[in-house]
């Protein structure tokens, strides 16, 4: 056998097989293959026992420089493994910072929410505050002390949700309640706004819907006229609406007012010329108004004699509609992301 040629092979084997191995587990098993308990180099040391003394020592010195030139391959190898893998685990720990981050979203406030602060700036702006009052109400004060009488249509169980079979709790049909009680509590003069939640049994359409948002006004004081009401309302719908809006007084009738009217501004669709919006009236209705019956001012202890003032109830919904140009109310409850994004 000669071993110098066999040498030479194995080198060029080994060298081969380790071109292919990329991993460490990969490297430890070729590594036994060839210096372990039974791999190559074990194998030819194995052939000395039936060598002559003369050839053994030679044999045995070939063999070991074989297994030192192995030894020194594998362990080139081996520093070349151990490099590759901490640089694979150098690149998974790069952060890549020109990446652009995730996108999110941002949330959108309700159009609701948005026009009651809307309409409550305007007002805060005219020395009014903020009052509020519950969802669930006692007839007397969504009704009674409202001055509405027992016969009132408004009254009726199709309008009305009663809590209770004496009908003496009920959810606020609107938010004059807290009229009565803002007065209930503080002593003459005052002005408040009073933005909230009302219910009234309507079928779900394109204008009515069964939960809806108001916003009442009170404002009293001694010798308030209809031309203070004209006035606030004016700069009220000026602000919200621009500069070149008028309102219109149309008489009209609730119990808790005396005159009433209901109040309109000139088309912000036509200009007033007439389109379809305004029925070709050149008006739109916005809200209702009056001032104060003195009835609704001796149930809660006002002197009607000293005491005037005048009240305003309006349709969050309805004002949100015509300032964005939405034409159906279920918009508002559909929950159609595109509705709220778009606006
Ligand atoms: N409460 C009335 C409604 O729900 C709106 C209203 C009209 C409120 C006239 C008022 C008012 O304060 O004076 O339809």
């Amino acid at each position: 056998m000669d071993l110098i040629t066999d040498k030479e092979k194995i080198i060029d084997d080994l060298k081969k097989e380790l071109e292919r191995i990329n991993d460490l587990q990969e490297f430890q098993n070729l590594k036994s293959q060839y210096l372990g308990k039974k791999g190559k180099i074990k194998s030819l040391m194995n052939n000395l026992k039936n060598l002559d003394e003369n050839s053994k020592k030679e044999y045995g010195q070939s063999v070991n420089e074989l297994k030192n030139e192995i030894g020194i391959i594998f362990n080139e190898k081996f520093t070349k493994l151990i490099e590759k893998e901490r640089e694979e685990k150098e690149k998974e720990k790069w952060i890549d910072v020109t990446i652009p981050g995730a996108h999110r979203k941002l949330g959108k406030e309700s159009l609701i929410t948005n026009t009651r602060k809307e309409i409550e700036k305007i007002f805060l702006g005219l020395g009014f505050s903020v009052a509020e009052g519950p969802e669930i109400e006692n007839s007397w004060y969504n009704f009674d002390a409202l001055n509405t009488p027992q016969w009132h249509p408004a009254r009726e169980m199709q309008d009305t949700f009663y809590l209770s079979t004496d009908k003496s709790k009920l959810l606020r049909t609107h938010t004059s309640p807290v009229q009565v009680r803002t007065m209930l509590k503080n002593s003459p003069p005052l002005a408040i706004i009073s933005p909230g939640r009302v219910y009234r049994k309507d079928e779900l359409d394109a204008t009515h819907s069964p939960v809806f948002h108001q916003v009442e006004g009170l404002y009293v004081d001694k010798n308030v006229s209809v031309s203070h009401l004209k006035m606030y309302l004016e700069v009220f719908a000026q602000k919200l609406f621009g500069n070149k809006v008028s309102v219109l007084l149309r008489p009209s009738y609730f119990p808790f007012t005396e005159p009433s009217f209901e109040v309109d501004i000139s088309c912000i669709f036509c200009g007033g010329k007439g389109c379809k919006v305004c029925k070709n009236s050149g008006w739109i209705e916005i809200l209702g108004a009056g001032l104060v019956h003195p009835n609704v001012f001796k149930s809660v202890d006002y002197d009607p004699e000293k005491w005037q003032g005048f009240a305003f109830g309006m349709g969050i919904e309805r004002i949100a509609m015509l300032k964005n140009n939405i034409p159906d109310i279920r918009e508002f409850y559909k929950n159609d992301i595109s509705f709220i994004e778009n606006l």
